[in-house]
């Protein structure tokens, strides 16, 4: 941070990147929210600005009304062309919504937003500010893109003051900021990126956004860590959170809401990154999946909620004997505890012990389950591994299993069975109650009560 232009009276101070507080001495923790090593030093602006901006953010709208009498019609939505990325919004882009899309360099948020707003500059009024390239690299990359480029206004800035006056003059419907780390205000002193310029650059743009009614993309790098790299409170000031993620290595890139206030999160979009851009993959399991020629021991297919979506994933465990003095175990993209409970409950209910064995589980294709509806699939693959006995490769599994070993219903069982029929299984072993009550054709249901009956399957 040295060497950055200090003006007269300036003053250092230290800014907190987890909750913006300020202080005027360096600590190691935060004094505000106890977070450790966050305060990093930046300088004070000048006194006579602290505070306008957010003063006069809402002032035309400073009246006391009834909820009855503002129509519930205001929220008009937008569709943005990627049927993926309406859904990850709750629906559609919100007019006069900011939308903050995070991500790491290069997994192709700018490749996102110019598909997007190629799109939607058909049907409204688009502006693309970037700070970050070149306009001859953004118009190149829209034009190996194919997105039809005539309407789509850009604009290379970098300075708020500026990109709110021409902003002001264009007046689009949407606006891409790519990215706000790049953007700064001449009211703030410290260099752009830092956290005041980040927070006020912000603030002003969302400020813009309520007054106008433009929706709002603004573009965030994530740093190592996995934090967005300037202040946390950069997600408290937007309406929408989205990551942008996946390996730079793999093509598959999925989005995911964090936090919506239009919608609900945990809503993920899938895209492919194909050599003209990114592609929508409307059929998710597709991908998780890795099917088996052959029927192998350890390997159970699941069928799990993403969001509002069922989607099938393989869980995969490998159980073997241990000769460390405490046995291993180790589960990646499901949670370590909740594996732990699952062998305790097979040893105490079934009998089945493996406190000599280490017990590997992992969800195929960088998937994450949180829900317990993974773990009766979790107890029939470990079971599986460790009598060598693989299970029907036509076959899933999912239910939660409760501590006195009764196998629990989860929610939407019929629409998780709908989705491993269309993907061609004929077999499901289903907690009892989620059993159809109709037969559904081409399905044989296996409703089990609990883990014991569940095991019995693999001695049978
Ligand atoms: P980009 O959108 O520039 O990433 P970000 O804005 O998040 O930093 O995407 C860059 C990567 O995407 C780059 O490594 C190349 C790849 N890519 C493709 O594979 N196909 C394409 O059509 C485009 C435009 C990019
Ligand atoms: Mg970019």
């Amino acid at each position: 941070m040295s060497g950055k232009p200090r003006g007269k009276g300036a003053r250092v101070l230290f800014n907190c990147t987890e909750c913006g507080a300020q202080a005027s001495k360096w600590s190691g923790q935060c004094g505000a929210c106890g977070a450790w090593n966050t305060l990093v030093e930046d300088v004070a602006r000048p006194a006579g600005n602290r505070g306008g901006l957010k003063l006069d953010a809402f002032a035309t709208a400073s009246e006391v009304r009834a909820i009855s009498e503002i129509g519930a019609d205001d929220e008009v939505r937008i569709a943005t062309g990627f049927s993926e990325l309406d859904r990850v919004l709750g629906g559609g882009l919100v007019q006069g919504s900011v939308v903050l899309i995070g991500g790491d360099p290069g997994i192709g948020k700018s490749t996102l937003l110019t598909q997007t707003m190629g799109a939607l500059s058909q049907v409204v009024s688009t502006l693309y500010v970037s700070g970050e390239e070149s306009p001859r690299q953004v118009s190149l990359r829209a034009r190996r893109l194919g997105m039809p480029v005539e309407r789509l206004r850009l604009l290379a800035e970098t300075e708020v003051e500026r990109i709110l006056l021409l902003a002001d003059r264009e007046k689009p419907g949407v606006m891409v900021i790519d990215s706000i780390q790049t953007i700064f205000t001449s009211q703030v002193q410290s260099a752009p990126g830092s956290v005041s310029q980040v927070r006020e650059s912000a603030a002003m743009l969302v400020q813009y956004a309520k007054r106008t009614g433009t929706a709002l993309f603004l573009v965030g790098h994530v740093t190592k860590e996995g934090m967005l790299a300037g202040p946390r409170i950069l997600e408290h000031m937007v309406d929408t959170v989205l990551y942008f993620e996946g390996d730079v290595d793999n093509r598959f890139r999925v989005l995911r809401a964090v936090k919506n206030r239009f919608g609900a999160v945990n809503e993920m979009g899938v895209f492919a990154m194909v050599d003209h851009g990114l592609r929508e993959v409307s059929n998710p399991s597709a991908i998780f999946l890795s099917r088996h020629e052959e029927a192998v021991s350890g390997s159970v297919v699941m069928v799990t909620r993403e969001g509002s979506r069922p989607v099938l994933v393989e869980i995969q465990s490998l159980v073997s004997e241990s000769h460390a003095p405490n046995p291993r175990r180790l589960a990646v993209g499901l949670d370590q505890n909740r594996l732990a409970i699952l062998l305790a409950v097979l040893q105490r209910h079934c009998g089945i012990a493996m406190y000599d064995q280490d017990v590997f589980v992992n969800v195929v294709g960088g998937m994450r389950v949180s829900e317990t509806a993974a773990d009766l699939a979790v107890v029939m693959a470990a079971l599986s591994s460790l009598r060598n006995r693989p299970l029907p490769v036509d076959l899933v599994v999912f239910g939660e299993v409760g501590l006195a070993g009764e196998v629990r219903p989860v929610q939407n069982g019929q629409e998780r069975l709908r989705e491993a029929v269309q993907h061609g299984f004929t077999q499901a072993m289903v907690p009892k109650a989620n059993a159809p009550r109709k037969p559904i054709e081409g399905l044989r249901v296996i409703p089990v009560q609990t883990v014991g009956e569940a095991t019995g399957f693999l001695s049978a």
